[in-house]
């Protein structure tokens, strides 16, 4: 039995990581987990898998809560999600979304917990810091976004000195046959409506933007340590093939399957072994005989190329860019701003800061802060 820490655990991949463990009992064991404000969505699965340790966001629902799974011990906020991440367990499966998942990810290296990793955001923010907490504790983390399990699974059985580049597919988002022109009246709905994978509404916009693809090439950076210039990122419209490995020989690697991130998942959670996917989930070659590839252009996608200039740079700038997107994506759910006011908030946002070397965490909540204020200022200015 492998005992799970789950935060995050009433979004996307939260549920599907739950779905996970109900389908296999004798495999994990829940033994804590975090939800934001969805309270009905823990009270359930505490009650279900009888989970001892569970943590809201806010202080007040702690009473509902308690009343509602009195065996479990209940924090909140942002401490009780580093307490969670501070349980000894297996693995700690972060599923939260944004700058907030960074913090309790320090805090479950730092007790040599081993991580299954979907919040993205740790590695763009804290990639550096992360990098050198998993050496000093020797923790192991497993990515669960499909291109990094792709470029994992691939990765199996080889060495890194033989790879000459990682190639990271793009769906395009939801807009990608649209040109800039045309996004000027883009709605929150048609960004909301991705050709291809369901998701939580933050990310089915970041990949809209392509900031998503841009985060996904930093997160790459730091999980397979190689140089910018060798992650490359091609569109590939069926994600079928969730992204390869080319070696030095030029022979090439791929993982193909269906869009379903209960696959990725599982590999986090198994590895180095697979459980039976008990989902009617299997690729059907003769369903997609066409598998195109196409060039993705800076000029149309400029947060992708934003995303590198800011990796390759380092120090505070990830975390400025990224606080500026949570902040305008934030704004353009709630119909604040437009959508191509996303890219010009984080394009000036990033611009507006000089970079520095970060030393702790308090260095990068200073410049989180700083840089979503700035960026809110940006959009009264809209
Ligand atoms: N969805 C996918 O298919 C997918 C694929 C690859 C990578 N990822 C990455 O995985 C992460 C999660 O994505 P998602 O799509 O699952 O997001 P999501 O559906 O929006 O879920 C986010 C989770 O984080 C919780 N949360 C947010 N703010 C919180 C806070 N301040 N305190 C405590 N909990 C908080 C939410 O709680 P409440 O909803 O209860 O408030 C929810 O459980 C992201 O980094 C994303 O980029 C997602």
């Amino acid at each position: 039995m492998k005992k799970l820490v789950l935060v995050g655990g009433s979004g996307s991949i939260g549920e599907q990581v739950i779905d996970i463990v109900r389908a296999n009992p004798n495999e994990f064991e829940l033994i804590g987990m975090a939800v934001g404000t969805r309270i009905d969505s823990l009270i359930k699965a505490a009650n279900e898998f009888k989970i001892p340790n569970i943590c809201v966001q806010r202080e007040e629902d702690v009473v509902t809560v308690k009343n509602a799974v009195p065996n479990a011990t209940v924090y909140f906020g942002n401490e009780g999600l580093n307490t969670l991440a501070r349980i000894k367990c297996d693995l700690f499966v972060n599923a939260l979304v944004g700058f907030v998942g960074m913090e309790p990810t320090i805090n479950a290296i730092e007790c040599g917990n081993d991580i299954a990793l979907a919040n993205k955001e740790t590695l763009v923010v804290a990639g550096e810091l992360v990098e050198r907490k998993l050496n000093e504790h020797n923790v192991k983390l497993y990515p669960i976004d499909s291109e990094h399990s792709a470029i994992f699974q691939c990765l199996q059985g080889n060495k890194m000195d033989d790879v000459n580049s990682l190639i990271v597919t793009a769906s395009g988002g939801s807009f990608r046959d649209k040109s800039r022109e045309e996004l000027k009246g883009v709605t929150k709905a048609d960004a909301l409506r991705h050709p291809n994978w369901s998701m939580g509404n933050k990310i089915t916009i970041d990949s809209a933007t392509m900031m998503n693809k841009g985060f996904e090439v930093i997160e790459a950076h730091y999980l397979f340590k190689l140089p910018y210039d060798k992650i490359r990122v091609i569109l590939h419209r069926q994600s079928i093939i969730h992204s390869m490995v080319e070696y030095k020989d030029h022979s090439i690697i791929a993982q193909l399957g269906v869009s379903d991130m209960r696959i990725p998942i599982q590999y986090a959670l198994t590895y180095p072994n697979r459980i039976d996917m008990k989902y009617d989930n299997q690729l059907d070659f003769m369903k997609y005989s066409n598998l195109t590839f196409e060039e993705l252009s800076f000029e149309r996608y400029p947060l992708l190329k934003l995303a590198y200039e800011v990796g390759e740079a380092k120090g505070i700038l990830p975390c400025v860019m990224n606080a500026a997107n949570e902040i305008a994506v934030g704004a353009f759910l709630s119909e604040k701003i437009g959508f191509l006011d996303v890219e010009r908030i984080v394009i000036e946002t990033v611009h507006h800061f000089e970079n520095r070397e970060y030393n702790s965490i308090d260095d990068l909540r200073n410049y989180d802060n700083k840089a979503r204020n700035y960026a809110l200022e940006l959009i009264e200015r809209c």
